[in-house]
């Protein structure tokens, strides 16, 4: 079969996602809000498996890691002490035309001929339906430039810088036209001159300031602060109605009250790491566990990205799995084992910590068991890139860091991030709360505060990248043995929404629907199952291939006995991929399924 191009190929997996109940557009009937998903029944179950499989390999199935479940809303100083209040911000550019609003690193350079305009002269007649009119004529001084690409005729140019320069004294006529009462619909007949004297020209190379979509001009850049602000208790004071310099005291008054509200602000959690280091000591005092031991935590986190896309990928709303590993200073490891190992020795093994590494090998450590555990789910190797940031990239913060990017259908992006953070975080709490964060390690005979390693991936990034990996469209034979293409939807057993479908070969037979209901509730205190009845067994292998459903069960008739004693209880078990069926023993199932699915 030929390759779909990958924005087709994306645009089918929207819809499939839709179609089975895998991601819906949170809020849709309402026409949806931008960068907010909801997950089905099926992306439900999927998520919460990722989410399982997760926690288990980070704390049930190791010593050295605990949990943690914090709220979302947490102390504003967090933020400071953090450096969130001042730093997580992204540049932002608005287009002059569209208003349209990106983020200034994503605007790809263009070259080409910019056609400026010093401003432009408009006579704008208003019309008021089912109340008055009015005429006014204005002059706009405000400069505006359109780039064109080679070849694109000037007028194109013209035309943009008239659409800009009706918008701007749209606006200017409608302050003027305040305190009017108005009713029906205003509309507005513009008659510009833009004068072809005035215009210059200049030719740029690899220009970031206009819109790739229309060749527009950008604003400059702003900083936008990405945190989604909240208030606890009383707060959102109204604006003043009133005069402040003619009402001193209440303006006073007013002023008080509003600082106190601002008090009582807040923000939704953009990460769910800090809540971690804010917690160190509690974890420390009831876990029992020594450094090096890692804390972990799975949750909501809130970003308001200007530029929400791809999908799911940059979402507004989304959910964090992030560790955050606390390790010796190298300077203690060297007063202990006197040698610190790093990169450049010579290394038996990263799989295996020992007392004598230092950062760089606990910082290597992870990243190799985070590449396991995404083949552990389906995410092989050749799916995967290990990008070792390099030092003008590094957060203020880091000191390494390695980005997991995954090759998703609409190119290769970050799936998770594994930084080195040194004592940053602690340092900072215990400076912004006045509490020690410091430890004493009884081995080491020093007391220290501890420095992180932090693999933090995102779920729904996740979701997304397994969702994309197992989407797959092949050929089967249909009822009648005619070759068919399907859809089907290769998850990893481990994750795949539902285990395994248990169907009766007809569902007019009583004998059939009640063994295949007996099989049902056999596996169901082990797996999530599907019962359906409804259809041709071809119909309901393919719907089952489609949820990405790895086993399906057939109840026939040799299961009932009517061809012998040999083939009775027992039934065909197919497998998704493959599509090959074999026959096993009840009794066998569920030991069977349970294995492939652990
Ligand atoms: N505590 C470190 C931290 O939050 P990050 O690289 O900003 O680091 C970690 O985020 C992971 O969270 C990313 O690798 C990604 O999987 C996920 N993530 C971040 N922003 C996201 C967004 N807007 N939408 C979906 N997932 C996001």
């Amino acid at each position: 079969m030929s390759e779909p191009k990958s924005s087709e190929l994306m645009e089918k997996i929207v819809s499939l996602c839709k179609r089975r109940g895998l991601i819906f557009q949170s809020s849709e009937i309402y026409g949806g809000l931008n960068g907010f998903w909801d997950y089905g029944p099926l992306g439900a179950e999927l998520k919460r498996n990722i989410k399982e499989c997760w926690w288990r390999s980070m704390t049930q199935l190791r010593d050295d890691v605990v949990g943690l479940d914090a709220s979302i809303i947490m102390h504003p100083k967090i933020w400071e002490a953090s450096g969130h209040t001042t730093t997580f911000s992204d540049l932002m550019v608005d287009c002059l035309l569209t208003k349209k609003r990106f983020r200034a690193d994503q605007i790809e350079p263009q070259s080409g001929t910019v056609y400026k305009y010093p401003g432009a002269e408009c006579k704008v007649i208003y019309r008021y339906v089912g109340a008055e009119s009015k005429e006014t004529g204005l002059k706009v001084n405000k400069p505006f430039a359109v780039l064109l690409k080679k070849g694109e005729h000037p007028e194109k140019a013209r035309k943009l810088a008239k659409q800009f320069y009706a918008q701007g004294s749209l606006d200017q006529a409608m302050k003027i036209t305040d305190g009017l009462v108005l009713h029906g619909e205003v509309t507005a007949e513009v008659v510009l001159e833009v004068d072809p004297q005035k215009e210059t020209t200049e030719e740029v190379v690899n220009s970031t300031g206009y819109n790739p979509e229309n060749g527009s001009l950008l604003t400059d850049p702003r900083r936008f602060n990405l945190m989604f602000k909240t208030y606890v208790g009383p707060q959102d004071v109204p604006k003043p109605d009133f005069d402040p310099a003619a009402n001193l005291e209440q303006w006073k008054a007013w002023r008080r009250a509003f600082d106190e509200s601002e008090d009582n602000k807040t923000y939704l959690r953009p990460e769910t790491a800090q809540a971690i280091f804010v917690q160190f000591k509690n974890v420390l005092d009831v876990s029992r566990q020594r450094v090096p031991f890692g804390i972990c935590q799975i949750g909501k986190a809130f970003r308001n990205e200007i530029n929400p896309r791809n999908f799911t990928f940059r979402s507004r709303e989304f959910e964090q799995m992030e560790l955050e590993f606390f390790i010796r200073p190298d300077e203690v490891v060297q007063k202990m084992a006197g040698a610190v190992a790093g990169l450049a020795d010579p290394q038996p093994s990263t799989l295996d910590p020992q007392p004598t590494w230092g950062w760089e090998l606990w910082h290597k450590y992870w990243v190799e068991q985070r590449v396991r555990w995404y083949e552990s789910i389906g995410l092989g190797r050749d799916t995967l890139v290990e990008y070792w940031q390099k030092k003008e990239e590094l957060a203020h913060y880091a000191r390494a860091c390695v980005d997991i990017l995954f090759k998703f259908t609409f190119g290769t992006q970050e799936l998770e991030g594994i930084a080195a953070r040194g004592d940053f975080d602690l340092m900072q709490h215990q400076k912004f709360s006045g509490k020690s964060m410091e430890y004493f390690d009884e081995e080491a005979k020093a007391k220290y505060v501890p420095h992180v390693i932090e693999p933090s991936a995102g779920v729904d990034r996740l979701a997304l990248a397994l969702i994309c990996n197992a989407y797959c469209e092949d050929q089967a034979p249909d009822e009648k043995g005619k070759l068919e293409s399907r859809v089907v939807m290769k998850f990893h057993p481990r994750i795949a929404p539902i285990k395994v479908a248990v169907f009766p070969l007809l569902k007019n037979k009583p004998a059939l629907v009640e063994k295949a209901k007996a099989v049902r509730d056999l596996l169901r205190p082990h797996m999530s199952v599907f019962y359906d009845e409804a259809g041709a067994i071809g119909r309901r292998y393919r719907r089952q291939d489609e949820a990405g459903t790895p086993f399906g069960v057939t109840i026939d008739f040799e299961t009932l006995g009517e061809q012998g004693p040999a083939l009775q209880d027992t039934v065909t078990l197919r497998d998704r991929d493959t599509m090959k069926q074999e026959r096993v023993k009840i009794g066998d199932l569920a030991p069977m399924l349970v294995e492939k699915i652990r």
